[in-house]
């Protein structure tokens, strides 16, 4: 039996707040493509986890934008992190709608292959990468959701925002889904 839409948008919870206080089993990080730590989310990600993190992540050589590559979270509450660098935006023309995309698949297919319950996604790409906010959240609903279709695969999604505006931004698509 398929998973539909409805039973999809009913594991689907938007929310402010700091994504490190997070009890879920995987956080994701919106990385660079070092992996090695960097500010914004992913300075407070390493900060809370603790630098065990980041020996980890020294492990990993890196992440192409929109690759997406598992670590421990340490001291975290969650058990993993997610790290994917999202597209810089550069004005659109620059594949960075599909490298955003690609970012939200690869983290939800690391969420299936580690049978996580629940993940928690920051609004990638819209801090210092500079992605516009309203078409970020398109793109990070449309393909958590087709992600859940197509693999016939529930997973308690949170998307936790930090600052005001994408958290409005999210209420309002979510509500347009609905
Ligand atoms: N919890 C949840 N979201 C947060 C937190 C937090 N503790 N801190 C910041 N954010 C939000 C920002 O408000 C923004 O909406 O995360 C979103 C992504 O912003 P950035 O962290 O700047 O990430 P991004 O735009 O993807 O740029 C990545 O920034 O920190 C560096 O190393 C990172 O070089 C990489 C670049």
């Amino acid at each position: 039996m398929s998973v539909n839409k409805s039973t999809i948008l009913q594991h689907i919870y938007i929310q402010k707040g700091d994504i490190t206080k997070m009890e879920v089993d995987a956080i994701v990080n919106a990385a660079n493509p070092s992996l090695l730590g960097g500010g914004g989310v992913d300075g407070a990600i390493h900060r809370a986890a603790g630098p065990q993190l980041l020996e980890e992540c020294r492990t990993l050589g890196g992440a192409q934008p929109g690759e997406a590559k598992i670590t421990k979270g340490y001291r975290l509450k969650a058990k993993y992190v997610i790290h994917t660098p999202g597209p810089v935006y550069r004005g659109g023309k620059y594949n960075e709608a599909s490298i955003l995309q690609n970012s939200y698949y690869n983290s939800m297919r690391l969420a299936k292959e580690n049978h996580c319950t629940s993940i928690a996604f920051p609004a990638i790409s819209t801090g210092v990468y500079g992605y516009p906010k309203d078409e970020a959240c398109r793109i990070a609903l449309s393909t958590i959701i087709e992600f859940m279709e197509k693999e016939n695969f529930i997973i308690d999604v949170y998307f936790v925002l930090f600052d005001d505006e994408n958290y409005a931004v999210y209420k309002k698509h979510v509500q347009e889904l609905s």
